[in-house]
């Protein structure tokens, strides 16, 4: 089914918001009656009775401004003539939208416009479709009386300097929804209006461009502009989309939604949809303008296959790829067992994708050996909120902020990470919401323009469960546990045990102070608010979770928003912004070595009899392998054959050493990818993935929602992800037969029962569905935990500090953290084949000033980072965003190593890497590390090796 390719046209426009009022009024429009929201603006409510008022400044993702007045209406019994986008309807008013006079004015006023508008409308390149335009021809304009020879701004000079879109000073109406539209909806307030009367102008600040200002590229200014003044670069060389395709962003777990608009097979644009209930019409960087990545020239289009890795490729047809590593497998599990091979699914991937491939591991493979790249992100948050509330997922959908009265906002740093996400809450904290920031970083939203937090609290990388336990302590301590919510909802026995450990004085924050490095005194501030400022709600990312604790820092989290009632309505809850676009689906889907889909144990008879009636087989009731142990059986000899998602383990995974010999001691590594990555450099067959462009299916956001992924175009390597494990499956026997992602889903929907009543023709109709979605008559569950906890009664845990076994020493005496950035993604597989690149070129390692001066390193330098694992050398950028004795950096480029500093420690509960604390040495050098010379050579040989494929 893909009923949303339509021909392009502009997305509805309704002039002004919405009300959100419940009452109704009705008014008379030229005639007709319309009943409309309280609120609701007049020339809204004529939209939505099917009337076009003219319009410019107006638009209705922006509060109305009334500037242009070309939407003059008159209303019986009002003097003069009013601007319908600034007029609230009222009951019983009587609006004429169109008469002579009103018309006279409309295109005096446009006559206006045009006389300093270049006449250039045919070569124009948003010509058809310009507001601009549009309105002249609506209010009938034939001619401009003035001339066109007058003091003008026409020859104003262009800022080119972005890599996305053109800013074209010479058209520009100053109208100001650009201004707006980076104000209110992004939030960065970049853009103002300089200067007074005639000389008024857009500008992005003195003395800059776009490229070198505030500006983070968002596109939101871009969208909102009614004239080509500000356009896409892609719309000025390729013209305006004649089709497009409604889908889901395949970044970041927000889950936007877009319409791919096309010309044939090429994507023009991607403009966010304003129906998407994820970004309601916004975007960031990433998901608007980096989208090149999926017809770049380093996609593999073809299948190969080598016996090893000191090979050439031989370029072979899919059935000779899929056969060659059926046979591989089958051969591997004859000599060393049936647990010798494995999989990793991909967070990339759409649900149906790694169904089929948890599927094939589960009923082909014959083991429970397949793992997801969650297990290196987010499955702390997995198992401590099932442990405590008992569903492995967030509790909120993401519009709920607007009702927060406090935000916590953990380990994440939204405004880079989760961006779209970050400007909604950017949003309600200039609506006056409180926002208490824990974070070793002083990230952006401590102190971003019109937003400053009202406590940052620096804690030490490591001590996240003392600082908790700490606030926990004292909302016990000064009597504001919500006492009828606990006694209501929470079991009473696992609440007076928690309490007795809580109460503790080791717990307060004035003993805790020592490990947390955060005053004894904010501690008890940030307490007080978090417990009694109204609702309070807690977003948390990597930072929590990449810990030798995530997990007990997970339910120690969901512990503070039970103790104070923080959960089971709007505006609360426990909210973790999940990284990848589909990682909540990966397992959902049952992408973990323990669970079936749904996160039911494979130690479950019950549940293991229920897929063993569906699949035809048994099934293994032992959990297989996690990633990790799938590296040390490689390294024992026991584990041989891996097939890997969409998946770069080799860069993205702790102790890079450690992986790549594992992935050395492969008998065959099955690489899927849309990029020849590190991980396919030691693959022995490699099948070309497709990217989120080229298929059919759907994402789970942070939110539980599930989308819709459409096809925009053909899959550059003749399969979709879904066919090509469909292949791999047949050639290892097994009896399928799908034809398409909705027959997947509804297997998905028949065998896991909070997906019971997810159909595509529901998403259709709805726009997207949160689960749990019980049966066919639901529409899905936006707040989960309203009346019950999933679990029953929810379960305080206790959560006893424990400081990891990774220690700063005489050798090693600074914490390394690492994080993302805006403009890059993840590994930058994708990021760096666009030009997001202009904003990050390298991975660099901040530093303070204090331990810079130390050291003797200057910004710039070159400097080498040590730690028991391994070395790597970057530049150096001096930043008092981190404390002193705390060193930052990303891992966006695989030169970079990063992760070769990394080490194995983990989460206790689900090995989740501790990525978040490295014990480092910084000092000045001259040269890259080993590491880097040999990743260099090896690099060099594997490309050629790809290079010189030769057809098998
Ligand atoms: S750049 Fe576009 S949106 Fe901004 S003031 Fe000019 S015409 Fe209006
Ligand atoms: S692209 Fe986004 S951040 Fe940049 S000026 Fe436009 S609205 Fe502001
Ligand atoms: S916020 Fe995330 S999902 Fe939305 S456009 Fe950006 S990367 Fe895509
Ligand atoms: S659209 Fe109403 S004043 Fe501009």
């Amino acid at each position: 089914m893909n009923s949303m390719v339509e021909f392009y046209q502009p997305q509805a426009d309704f002039g002004t918001p919405s009300s959100k009022s419940t009452e109704l009024v009705t008014l008379s429009i030229d005639g007709r009656n319309v009943s409309v929201p309280v609120g609701t603006s007049v020339m809204r409510a004529a939209f939505e009775a099917g009337i076009k008022v003219p319009k410019l400044c107006a638009t209705d993702t922006l509060e109305s401004f009334g500037s242009c007045r070309v939407c003059l209406v008159e209303i019986e019994g009002r003097r003069g003539y009013l601007s319908s986008c600034t007029t609230p309807v009222e009951a019983g008013m009587t609006v004429t939208t169109q008469s002579v006079q009103l018309a006279k004015i409309r295109r005096g006023v446009m006559e206006l416009y045009i006389s300093d508008h270049p006449l250039d409308c045919l070569t124009c390149p948003t010509n058809g479709d310009c507001e601009l335009q549009s309105t002249a021809g609506e209010v009938g304009l034939r001619d401009v009386r003035y001339g066109f020879a007058g003091e003008n701004h026409t020859q104003l000079e262009k800022d080119d300097s972005s890599p996305y879109f053109t800013f074209d000073s010479s058209k520009c109406i100053v109208c100001s929804r650009c201004v707006r539209a980076c104000e209110e909806t992004q939030g960065t307030f970049a853009l103002t209006i300089s200067g007074r009367g005639f000389d008024s102008r857009v500008s992005v600040g003195p003395e800059t461009n776009f490229l070198e200002s505030d500006c983070v590229s968002c596109g939101a200014c871009v969208a909102a502009c009614p004239t080509a003044t500000l356009t896409e670069n892609s719309i000025i060389e390729s013209g305006i989309p004649e089709h497009s395709v409604t889908t889901t962003c395949a970044y970041c777990g927000v889950g936007c939604g877009f319409k791919a608009e096309m010309r044939g097979q090429e994507v023009i644009r991607m403009t966010p949809w304003k129906d998407g209930k994820a970004n309601e019409g916004h975007a960031c960087v990433k998901g608007r303008f980096a989208f090149s990545y999926a017809t770049h020239k380093d996609r593999m289009t073809e299948p190969m296959i080598r016996d090893s890795i000191d090979d050439p490729w031989k370029r072979v047809s899919w059935d000779e790829a899929l056969m060659f590593a059926a046979n591989r497998l089958r051969a591997i599990q004859e000599k060393y067992g049936t647990k010798s091979i494995g999989a990793i699914s991909s967070s990339r991937c759409t649900n149906e994708e790694v169904w089929l491939v948890q599927k094939m591991v589960r009923t082909g493979f014959g083991n429970n050996n397949i793992d997801t790249c969650a297990r290196v992100c987010h499955s702390p948050t997995g198992y401590g909120l099932k442990q405590t509330l008992g569903e492995s997922a967030g509790t909120q959908d993401f519009a709920s902020v607007a009702d927060a009265d406090v935000i916590v906002v953990m380990g994440a740093n939204p405004t880079e990470a989760h961006p779209v996400f970050g400007s909604r809450l950017k949003k309600r904290l200039r609506e006056g919401a409180h926002l208490i920031v824990i974070d070793p970083r002083r990230i952006e939203i401590v102190g971003a323009p019109h937003v400053r937090s009202d406590l940052h609290l620096p804690v030490r990388p490591g001590a996240n469960v003392a600082l908790l336990n700490a606030m926990a302590h004292t909302i016990v301590d000064e009597g504001l546990t919500d006492q009828r919510f606990v006694d209501s909802r929470c079991d009473k026995v696992a609440f007076s045990n928690w309490l007795t450990f809580i109460q503790q004085p080791e717990n307060s924050p004035e003993a805790m102070e020592a490990h947390t490095g955060v005053h004894a005194d904010d501690v008890r501030v940030a307490a007080r608010l978090y417990a009694m400022g109204g609702n309070a709600a807690i977003y948390y990312g990597l930072g929590v979770t990449e810990h030798s604790q995530g997990s007990t820092t997970v339910m120690a989290i969901a512990n503070l928003a039970m103790l104070t009632g923080n959960i089971g309505r709007r505006g609360v809850g426990v909210n973790p912004l999940r990284g990848q676009n589909n990682v909540q689906g990966s397992c959902d889907m049952g992408s973990f070595p323990h669970e079936l889909p749904g996160y039911r144990p494979v130690s479950d008879d019950a549940v293991r009899r229920s897929f063993e009636a569906a699949w035809g087989v048994t099934l293994d009731p032992e959990p297989g392998h996690r990633i990790p142990n799938m590296f040390e059986e490689a390294l024992s000899g026991a584990f041989k054959g891996l097939y890997c998602q969409g998946e770069d383990i080799a860069q993205s995974d702790p102790n890079t050493q450690h992986v790549e010999a594992a992935l050395e001691s492969m008998e065959c590594l099955i690489v899927q990818d849309i990029f020849l990555n590190e991980t396919a450099k030691f693959a022995h067959v490699f099948l070309p993935g497709s990217s989120f462009l080229e298929k059919d299916g759907t994402f789970t956001n942070a939110e539980r929602r599930i989308s819709r992924v459409r096809k925009a175009m053909e899959p550059l390597a003749g399969k979709a992800d879904w066919q090509s494990t469909l292949g791999l499956a047949q050639a290892l026997g097994c009896d399928w037969d799908y034809e398409s992602p909705e027959q997947i889903m509804r297997e998905i929907s028949a065998l896991t029962p909070t997906f019971t009543g997810v159909t595509y023709e529901k998403i259709e109709r709805l726009g997207s569905i949160q689960w749990p979605c019980w049966d066919e008559e639901s529409e899905g569950t936006p707040t989960m935990h309203e009346e019950s906890f999933t679990r029953g009664l929810g379960q305080f845990i206790v959560t006893e500090y424990v400081p990891t076994d990774e220690r700063c020493s005489r050798r090693f005496p600074l914490i390394m953290t690492t994080g993302r950035i805006l403009s890059q993604y993840n590994v930058g597989a994708q990021t760096r084949r666009t030009e997001n690149s202009a904003w990050h070129e390298e991975d660099v390692l901040e530093i303070h000033p204090e331990d810079a001066l130390e050291r003797g390193i200057s910004e710039g330098e070159w400097v080498g980072i040590s730690s028991r694992m391994g070395n790597t050398v970057l530049h150096a950028r001096l930043s008092q965003r981190v404390r002193p004795g705390v060193v930052y950096t990303t891992f966006h480029h695989p030169v970079s190593g990063a992760n070769v500093i990394t080490t194995d420690s983990s989460d206790w509960a689900t090995n989740c890497p501790e990525y978040k604390v490295t014990a480092v040495q910084v000092t000045r050098v001259t040269q890259p590390s080993d590491w880097q010379e040999r990743q260099k050579s090896f690099d060099v040989k594997q490309q050629r090796l790809a290079k010189d494929s030769v057809i098998g």
